[in-house]
C-alpha cells in the first residue's frame, strides 16, 4: 500500500517535474476506486451539488453536505490526500467564519487541506486559514461559485485585461500563504506563466498542460453527469450507458420472471422439508 502523500511530497513532485493526478470523489466506493488506481489527491468538490445532489449549481451546497461527503471519501481512501471544498457562504462572511469552517473540515472529516475560490477578494480569508495551521489551496480563473456574476461557465484570462485579474489573483493566493493553487478554465499560455512565476504547486482543471498536475471531475470523465460536458473534459467511460442498460435488463428480468433464479434464493435446511411442510399446513387453518 502506498504511503499517504503530504505537502512536502507535492513540493518534491513539483521539483522533480512529476505530475499530480487529481480527481473529485464524493462517496465511499468512488474514493476506494481512486485510491486503488493510485490517485495522488482527491477533491471532495462542492460540485457534489450538481454531480450527486441534482442541484443546478453549487450555491445550495452546505457545510454539513460537504462534511458528510468528506467523511465518506476519507473512509474509502484512508491513504490518499483528501481536500475539502469550502462551499458558498462558508468563508465569504468573515475571516473568523472562514477559519471556523476550515477547522470543521479538519476536525470532523479528517481532510488534509481545504480549497476556496477567489484570489484578491478572499486574500484575508486565505491568510487567516493558513495562519490557523490548516493547509489551504486557492482556486482562481473560472470559479463556479461566482459563475452567475461572471455570466456563466466561461473561460477566463482570454484577453489581456481579463488575464490581469487572473494574474493578480494568483499573486494574492501565494502571498496569503496558500500551499497550492488550482487554475480553472484559462489559456495554457497564462497557466505556463503563472506556473513559472509562483513557487507553490500549480494545478489545472481546463487550464492546459504546463503546470504540476491535472484535476478532473469524476462524474464528467466517467460519463455519468448528463447536463453538460465542458470542453476540457476527456471521457474515459460511459457509466450512464452501462448503468442504464443494467437497470433495463433488470426491469425486463423482473417483468418476465427471469430474476431471481434458483442460485439467488435461500433453501429450507436439508432434512427438515417434511416437518416444514407440516408446519405450513398448520398455518393454513389458523
Ligand atoms: O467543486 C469542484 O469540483 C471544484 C472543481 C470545479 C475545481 O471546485
Amino acid at each position: 500500500m502506498a504511503k499517504k502523500k503530504g505537502r512536502l511530497d507535492f513540493l518534491e513532485m513539483k521539483k522533480n517535474n512529476e505530475k499530480v493526478a487529481w480527481i473529485t470523489a464524493y462517496d465511499f466506493p468512488t474514493a476506494m476506486f481512486a485510491e486503488a488506481a493510485g490517485m495522488d489527491m482527491i477533491l471532495v468538490g462542492d460540485s457534489l451539488g450538481m454531480i450527486v445532489l441534482g442541484y443546478q449549481g453549487t450555491i445550495p451546497v452546505t457545510m454539513d453536505d460537504c462534511i458528510s461527503h468528506c467523511q465518506a471519501v476519507r473512509r474509502g481512501a484512508p491513504n490518499t490526500f483528501v481536500m475539502g471544498d469550502m462551499p458558498f457562504g462558508s468563508y465569504q462572511i468573515s475571516d473568523s467564519d472562514a477559519v471556523a469552517n476550515a477547522v470543521r473540515f479538519f476536525k470532523e472529516a479528517d481532510v488534509d487541506a481545504v480549497k476556496l475560490e477567489g484570489g484578491v477578494r478572499v486574500e484575508s480569508k486565505l491568510r487567516a486559514i493558513a495562519e490557523s495551521g490548516v493547509l489551504v489551496c486557492g482556486h482562481i480563473g473560472l470559479t463556479p461559485q461566482s459563475s452567475g456574476p461572471m455570466g456563466g461557465f466561461k473561460a477566463q484570462g482570454v484577453t489581456p485585461e481579463s488575464a490581469r485579474f487572473v494574474l493578480d489573483d494568483a499573486l494574492a493566493v501565494e502571498r496569503a500563504g496558500a500551499y497550492a493553487l488550482l487554475l480553472e478554465g484559462i489559456p495554457p499560455e497564462l497557466t505556463e506563466f503563472i506556473h513559472k512565476r509562483l513557487s507553490i504547486p500549480v494545478y489545472s482543471i481546463g487550464a492546459g498542460l504546463p503546470c504540476d498536475g491535472q484535476l478532473i471531475i469524476c462524474g464528467d470523465m466517467l460519463g455519468q453527469f448528463q447536463a453538460f460536458t465542458p470542453k476540457f473534459v476527456k471521457k474515459y467511460a460511459n457509466v450512464a450507458e452501462v448503468v442504464t442498460n443494467a437497470f433495463k435488463n433488470y426491469v425486463d428480468d423482473v417483468k418476465t420472471g427471469k430474476f431471481p433464479e434458483d442460485q439467488h434464493v435461500y433453501h429450507i435446511r436439508k432434512g427438515c422439508e417434511t416437518e416444514y411442510a407440516a408446519m405450513l399446513k398448520e398455518y393454513e387453518k389458523k
